[in-house]
């Protein structure tokens, strides 16, 4: 498969398999973190990514007003339907945009934005980076919090081709296999995860093909860029539970601050 030249290929046609893949693999592990920090947060919550609303759903319950931004129209049908039965059409909105380019007009308006589950990752140019950075300095509030989470291990990924991965029944009488291959592009700092995700159905076989890119940029160097746009950063943790940070840690949270 070819290199996904933009972090946002790949994510409509992951959106049919996104449920069922996640709940076997992160699961809920983060989902408390971010509503805790949403629960504090005294005004609007903007989720960058929001996808089908794994964390918005509980995000949204405990924020004064949830916004989710999200360019894949796919994703956002899913979350829509979600926010609908959780009764939660009220206070949240979704809008269909490039987080490169928050499609907001007012500035200075939020107190929390989130980039959880390694979404600056899906950024794959330090000038891709640097517009969505400048983006949500834009619309934080003097001394809101931007929370950022990061995968940093994936750069150290062995490769392996077409391994199955996953399988098991999802909703619709439907059953899935996921076979997996993962690409090391080290030039651009890049991981590329090229998926097939069969479907079979009463007999029937179809094959889904989904390539998605992340880059993966070291600790100083995102504590660089978030500095260099305009933020201070506070902690920088090594998981959701407050975690001392480690270089080894699975995952790494940042908190800044807007200055
Ligand atoms: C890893 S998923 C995260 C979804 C959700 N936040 C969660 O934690 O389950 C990343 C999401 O970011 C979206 N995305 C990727 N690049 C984007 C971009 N440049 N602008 C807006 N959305 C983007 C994808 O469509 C996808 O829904």
């Amino acid at each position: 498969m070819s290199t996904p030249t933009e972090g946002w290929h790949g994510w409509d046609a992951y959106a049919r398999f996104y449920d069922w893949e996640n709940a076997q693999t992160v699961g809920r592990r983060d989902v408390r973190f971010w509503a805790d920090l949403a629960g504090r947060a005294d005004g609007t919550v903007l989720e960058l990514g929001c996808g089908t609303g794994r964390l918005s759903v509980p995000v949204a319950r405990k924020a004064r007003r949830f916004v989710g931004v999200d360019r894949s129209a796919a994703m956002l049908r899913k979350l829509r339907a979600r926010l609908r039965r959780a009764r939660l059409t009220a206070r949240a909105s979704l809008v269909r945009g490039d987080i490169r380019e928050l499609p907001f007009r007012a500035d200075r308006r939020c107190q929390l934005v989130m980039a959880p589950y390694g979404m600056l990752q899906s950024l794959l140019s330090d000038d891709d980076l640097a517009a969505t950075l400048h983006g949500v300095a834009r619309v934080l509030a003097p001394g809101g919090t931007f929370g950022v989470d990061l995968a940093p291990g994936l750069p150290r990924w062995g490769e392996y081709a077409r391994r199955v991965g996953l399988r098991g029944p999802m909703s619709g009488g439907r059953r899935v296999t996921l076979i997996e291959s993962v690409r090391q592009v080290p030039g651009q700092g890049l991981t590329v995860f090229d998926q097939e995700f069969v479907e079979t159905r009463r007999g029937r076989r179809k094959s889904y093909p989904v390539s998605i890119a992340f880059r993966t940029l070291s600790v100083p160097e995102m504590i660089e860029r978030l500095e260099a746009a305009g933020f201070a950063v506070d902690a920088v943790l090594g998981g959701y539970r407050q975690e001392a940070w480690s270089p080894d840690a699975e995952i790494w949270v940042v908190i800044a601050r807007r200055r």
